[in-house]
């Protein structure tokens, strides 16, 4: 692999251990994937930070990096945590828990990362067409190249890290433009499916469940909107491992590939197979969850018309999960406050996926997130469900 002068100081171990290490995993991986050299990026975001994620390995491998001088070298968020740092204790998070979290937080603060502990990063630096990104959090990738334009690789929480340490990645993968090519044209029965988040989760998992890899060309005739969007690539990237898909009318640049898309192998999908995702009519979930990717300010602004329009408390518990950014926005509005005194839960830093504070007392779980659909029930063995946004009201009203 071609380095320049400075990089190759980088690996020689002239800026120290912690620079040369990080240096070496990139070139190693990139040499194994067949790039050519590394590029620079502008954003690196790390996922798996959570304790429960990655337990004491994980919390000895970051530490040691920051013990030995690692510092990021580009603007550099991270991805939730194990809980809520300002209301863990009154969460029942176990103190030995949040002693390791802390430590995982406290060497990333010190090695320059934001205190941000969302999957959201687009919230907070908008991602530009065409720039270089090294990041973690397979559904923010997905946000990155299909919504923004930008180009990522679905890396690893560990190799994030490195590109944050270096603010370089190997230039391979989605990073290279011929790479970034349709492989499956897929059609929907009913376009209007998209424009409902939950809904719009669900194809994105039938997607990644069907294709695995490659790159779904999206035919709409509808916009489906930012939030239906992060659904999307959300589920997208947890049944199957799809980090780019290019979207109708929302991806830049999708005009230049439909003439392309022609001679593609195509996917329909089917009322039938969005309907047999759906719950059972009589569905009674002792927990409504909302969040995931982290809630954005229409989804905490229609939960609360939601709930004013009932003009009773819900009848269920319902848990939302939001970024300190949002979570700051909605508050303004007043929303927060409102939806506390309702009785939902309102938690920022981390969501009920990676944290151990989903109570093992919920046993039927309703979402609006197929990502939460596909990841509760491996990772705490709690039946879940999706519905969509439009029946939100028939679980959340006590009178329906
Ligand atoms: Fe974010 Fe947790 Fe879902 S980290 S994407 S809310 S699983």
């Amino acid at each position: 692999m071609y380095l320049t002068r400075l990089e190759e100081k980088m690996l020689e171990g002239e800026y120290g251990e912690a620079l040369s290490d990080a240096m070496r995993v990139l070139v190693k991986v990139g040499e194994a994937l067949g790039a050519e050299r590394l590029i620079k990026i502008n954003h690196a975001h790390v996922s798996g930070l959570s304790y429960l994620t990655i337990g004491e390995p994980g919390l000895l491998f970051i530490e040691s990096f920051y013990r030995r001088g690692a510092r990021t070298r580009v603007y550099s968020t991270m991805n939730p945590v194990g809980m809520d740092l300002e209301r863990w204790r009154s969460l029942g998070v176990p103190w030995k828990f949040a002693a390791k979290q802390e430590r995982i937080i406290d060497s990333m603060i010190k090695m320059g990362f934001k205190e941000s502990m969302t999957c959201t990063p687009y919230l907070l630096r908008e991602p530009r067409r065409g720039e270089h990104l090294a990041w973690g959090e397979s559904s923010a990738v997905g946000m990155a190249n299909t919504y923004y334009g930008a180009y990522t690789n679905r890396e690893g929480g560990p190799l994030a890290l490195m590109a944050a340490i270096t603010g370089r990645t190997y230039e391979a993968g989605l990073h290279l433009p011929e790479n970034r090519q349709p492989t499956v044209l897929v059609k929907l029965e009913e376009d209007s499916f998209i424009v409902d988040p939950a809904k719009a989760g669900i194809i994105g998992y039938i997607v990644g469940e069907q294709m695995g890899t490659g790159i779904p060309y999206i035919k709409t005739s509808l916009n489906p909107g930012f939030t239906s969007v992060k659904a999307y690539t959300a589920a997208a990237g947890a049944s199957g491992g799809i980090a780019y898909s290019i979207i109708e009318g929302v991806t830049p640049g999708y005009k230049q590939y439909s003439d392309k898309i022609g001679g593609l192998e195509k996917l329909v999908i089917t009322k039938d197979m969005i309907e047999e995702k759906l719950p059972p009519k009589d569905l009674k979930p002792d927990l409504i969850f909302i969040g995931c990717p982290h809630a954005d300010l229409n989804e905490i602004a229609y939960l609360a018309k939601i709930i004013r329009d009932c003009g009773s408390r819900p009848s269920a518990k319902i848990w939302v999960s939001t970024s300190r950014r949002v979570y700051r926005e909605a508050h303004e509005l007043g929303l927060i406050k409102y939806l506390e005194t309702m009785g939902v839960l309102v938690t920022r830093d981390t969501c009920p996926v990676v944290s151990p504070m989903l109570d093992k007392k919920y046993k039927i779980i309703a979402t609006t997130s197929s990502k939460s659909f596909f990841y509760i029930p491996r990772m705490h063995g709690i039946k879940t469900y999706v519905i969509p946004f439009n029946s939100l009201r028939r679980q959340i009203c006590t009178e329906n």
